[in-house]
């Protein structure tokens, strides 16, 4: 495990000053991981004060009450909840002052050539390319990315519709980057409308748990079993485990244990896949808003009428607020601290505030 590094995080604030913030001793004084947090917990809150602060200096405020009329505005066409619009204008531009000001600091690989080899493998494994459509999309598993798949798979005529029913091959008829010269790769960047979604980093850490680790032989046995034998007491040299009954906590703990860059892309976090530093995108959806921001790419890359986004399938089963809060809640504090910084970035690139695990919030 790499050991946490102090870090000092400096925000180019709304009104462009620098903000500094160093740990408080007392904070450096404890154990080194927890040494992290109060750094964390306080760039979520400059994060989230410049959000604020972009929406008073823009008057947006008052906006996302009583939304204006678009009676003009072509962007979100397809989109008849001008609410919806609104706030994911505003989003968007949060997220790009946070990227913005996040990968300007010193040592940011600023384009796909200076991240390391690693780095570049995954990230152009990562991007899929439409060139009639000229769009790239970074796609994040668990952030409904089966779906955009079988859009785009739809798109170059591979499948007939997106409903259609078949299991998805995740490889065939689709292009990546990676399957592209340096060149072609520059070509592209340059030009194309490059998008991704995002989601709600615990929320997304949770669905990957109840997917693969409580549905999926092979992830049971390959990563299950494991971690069992890595954090069940007495199972170190146990050879047959069927590794089908992993608890978050466990899996929590596995996490901690592991290279962000080495991980399963089901878990890795979101910035190790799409490196919103390395790749300028143009629009960083949510999963949280998932049916408007979709419907807004496919209008904006001009995909044919009769190309929607899929319905959410049959056996799709939620991760609610309050199943996550539960989940978390089975967390020991001290894995929770631990395991918050590895996704800070995931959490403060795209404005999503940590989550409150405080003994108090988990009583209720
Ligand atoms: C955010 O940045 C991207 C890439 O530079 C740009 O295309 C997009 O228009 C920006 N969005 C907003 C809302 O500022
Ligand atoms: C977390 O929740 C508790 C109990 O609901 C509340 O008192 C506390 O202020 C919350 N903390 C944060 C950081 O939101």
């Amino acid at each position: 495990m790499p050991p946490p590094r102090k870090q000092h995080y400096g925000i180019k604030h709304a009104s462009g000053s620098l903000i500094h913030y160093r740990p408080p001793v007392s904070a450096i004084t404890q154990r080194r991981h927890s040494a992290v947090v109060p750094s964390v917990l306080t760039f979520a809150v400059i994060v989230a004060s410049g959000g604020l602060l972009l929406m008073i200096e823009k008057g947006m405020l008052n906006s996302v009450e009583t939304p204006p009329p678009r009676a003009n505005g072509k962007r979100f066409a397809r989109n008849n909840n001008p609410a919806a619009d609104v706030e994911s204008q505003i989003l968007q531009e949060i997220r790009n002052r946070t990227i913005r000001s996040m990968c300007g600091q010193r040592n940011t690989p600023n384009s796909v050539w200076s991240l390391s080899p690693l780095q570049r493998k995954t990230l152009l494994q990562h991007v899929l390319v439409n060139d009639e459509h000229r769009f790239l999309y970074c796609y994040v598993p668990k952030v409904a990315c089966s779906n955009w798949k079988r859009v785009l798979k739809v798109l170059t005529g591979a499948l007939a519709n997106v409903d259609v029913k078949m299991k998805m091959d995740h490889r065939a008829d689709l292009l990546f980057l990676s399957d592209f010269s340096p060149e072609e790769i520059r070509h592209r960047l340059r030009h194309y409308f490059k998008f991704m979604f995002v989601r709600e980093p615990m929320a997304r850490l949770l669905s990957a748990y109840r997917n693969k680790l409580g549905e999926i032989e092979a992830y049971q046995r390959k990563y299950g079993a494991e971690i069992v034998r890595r954090y069940r007491k007495g199972y170190a040299k146990t050879r047959k485990i069927a590794g089908n009954d992993v608890t978050f906590t466990e899996f929590v703990r596995y996490l901690i244990d592991e290279d962000p860059e080495r991980m399963n892309e089901h878990w890795m976090p979101i910035t190790n896949l799409c490196h919103p530093c390395a790749i300028q995108y143009n629009f960083i959806g949510s999963y949280e808003r998932l049916e408007s921001d979709a419907a807004y790419v496919l209008e904006r890359v001009g995909a044919p009428q009769h190309v929607r986004f899929p319905e959410r399938q049959t056996w799709y089963r939620p991760v609610t607020k309050e199943t996550l809060h539960y989940y978390l809640c089975t967390v020991p504090q001290k894995f929770l601290k631990e395991l918050l910084p590895k996704y800070i970035l995931d959490f403060s690139l795209f404005g999503y505030s940590l989550p409150n695990t405080t003994t108090e919030y988990c009583r209720h």
